[in-house]
């Protein structure tokens, strides 16, 4: 969106107009990482992504690389199946792409230049953990803002975690993952 102003700005680039007295000015392009692991992603995620992007120009779904754990899906199947189901979300204006980082968020978020990092919180127990990720990471970076957001009443108890649990002993995952997520999780089992 191009903004006509008269005065100064901070937004981002301004044009001047030789003419009437007027700037251009370009808004600054806000960018955002949402980090986890994503193993494997939920209908919470990407509800949490589709409303980061009434606030973001481009998020970076950013998926964390753990040795220490013993994921389900490896990261390539991770970032593969959420570019899957990322195309069937609604994403307006926003660029929503998926990458993969190891290390420091912050040293990732700078490095991609960000503004912001993006956390889900779901319920208040979420909120204390989140809470010193969040004072830590501005410890460590003051420059990127952290933004919780709260996903959709009806994904407030789902996580990845219970989502692999309840799959794993035969319960019934459906409307707690997109389809193509269920369809892969069978396919893992049946040959891991
Ligand atoms: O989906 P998750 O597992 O809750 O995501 C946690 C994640 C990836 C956001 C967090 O573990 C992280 O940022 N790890 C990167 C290492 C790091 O920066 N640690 C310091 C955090 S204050």
């Amino acid at each position: 969106m191009l903004r006509f102003t008269t005065g100064d700005s901070n937004d981002g680039p301004v044009f001047y107009l030789p003419f009437a007295g007027l700037s251009l000015t370009i808004p600054a392009m806000r960018r955002a990482i949402f980090p986890g692991s994503f193993d494997p992603v939920t209908n919470g995620h990407l509800d949490i992504i589709e409303r980061g992007c009434k606030l973001f120009d481009e998020i970076i779904v950013a998926i964390l690389v753990n040795p220490e754990k013993q994921p389900f899906f490896t990261v390539e199947e991770r970032q593969q199946m959420l570019t899957g189901v990322l195309l069937e979300i609604h994403q307006g204006q926003c660029t929503v792409r998926v990458d993969s980082f190891r290390g420091l968020l912050v040293n990732y978020a700078v490095a991609q230049k960000a503004d912001a990092i993006v956390r889900g919180i779901r319920a208040i127990s979420d909120y204390e953990y989140e809470m010193q990720m969040a004072l830590m990471n501005r410890r460590l970076e003051p420059s990127i803002e952290t933004v919780f957001m709260m996903p959709a009443e009806t994904y407030s108890y789902v996580s990845s975690r219970l989502v692999k649990e309840i799959f794993q002993l035969g319960g019934i995952i459906d409307g707690l993952v997109p389809p193509l997520i269920e369809k892969r999780m069978k396919e893992k089992m049946m040959r891991p």
